[in-house]
């Protein structure tokens, strides 16, 4: 029997910029996900299957061999750490920056500075690299409230329009890193899979390479 080969994308609003990057691998659900309520999809290949899940999950899925392979941004990434972790692809997708913000005009912080985000590992690297010991809140959404209610005085947090750092009053203060989202594979998968795995890669490349 042909071996099993399954992918974990990122259920929220990654989803819809992902399926037609899998179509050019030839790659298409046997149903719509989006109408659907199910969270693993057969698709156009016996062997392959979709499960669709939160983005902050897909990194776990992949490392613990719950799926080969994977689709997630490099945010979510990042937090995660990356152990057990190939990262062979930048599918060039929901581009946008990891930015350190605050309250517009907000004056220097006095003492040990708050910072309020969900990425609370790469906050934590984020400021020692820059010698700088923070006290980190962890929240799970909506960080640019936080320093309105003087939770923290600085928020971590994805940045693209700013519309939602302006609508608050709050502004970019530091860059940490330019995000996209990444294809990511097992270890012990590529190595099992690899005859499996290496078509897809070579497709997604092409299908990058062609929007250029
Ligand atoms: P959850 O809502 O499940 O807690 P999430 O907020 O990380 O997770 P999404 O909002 O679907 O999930 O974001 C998925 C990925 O899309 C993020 O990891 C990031 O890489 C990217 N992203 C998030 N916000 C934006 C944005 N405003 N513009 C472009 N890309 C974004
Ligand atoms: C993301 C992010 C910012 C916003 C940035 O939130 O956390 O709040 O988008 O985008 P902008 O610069 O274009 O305004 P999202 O809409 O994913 O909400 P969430 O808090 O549920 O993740
Ligand atoms: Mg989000």
């Amino acid at each position: 029997m042909k071996k099993q080969l399954t992918i974990a994308l990122s259920k929220g609003r990654i989803l819809k910029e992902t399926l037609p990057l899998l179509a050019a691998a030839d790659i298409v659900p046997a149903e719509d996900i989006f109408s659907s309520r199910k969270l693993i999809f057969d698709t156009n290949h016996s062997h392959i299957k979709l499960v669709v899940i939160r983005a902050t999950d897909v990194p776990t899925y992949v490392e613990y061999g719950g799926a080969d392979m994977g689709v997630a941004g490099k945010d979510v990434l990042m937090e995660h750490g990356g152990a057990g972790l190939y990262e062979p692809l930048d599918l060039e997708i929901a581009k946008c920056r990891l930015m350190v913000a605050g309250m517009k005009d907000a004056a220097p912080v006095e003492g040990r500075m708050k910072v309020a985000t969900k990425f609370v590992n790469l906050t934590r690297e984020y400021f020692a690299r820059q010698g700088q010991q923070v006290d980190i809140i962890k929240l799970y959404g909506a960080m640019e409230l936080a320093p309105i209610m003087g939770l923290a005085d600085r928020i971590v947090d994805i940045v693209d329009t700013g519309n939602t750092l302006r609508a608050n009053g709050l502004e970019p203060m530091q860059h940490i890193a330019d995000i996209s989202s990444r294809l990511v594979v097992g270890q012990p998968s590529m190595k099992m899979k690899h005859a499996l795995i290496q078509p897809i890669l070579d497709q997604l490349q092409q299908a990058i390479d062609a929007r250029r």
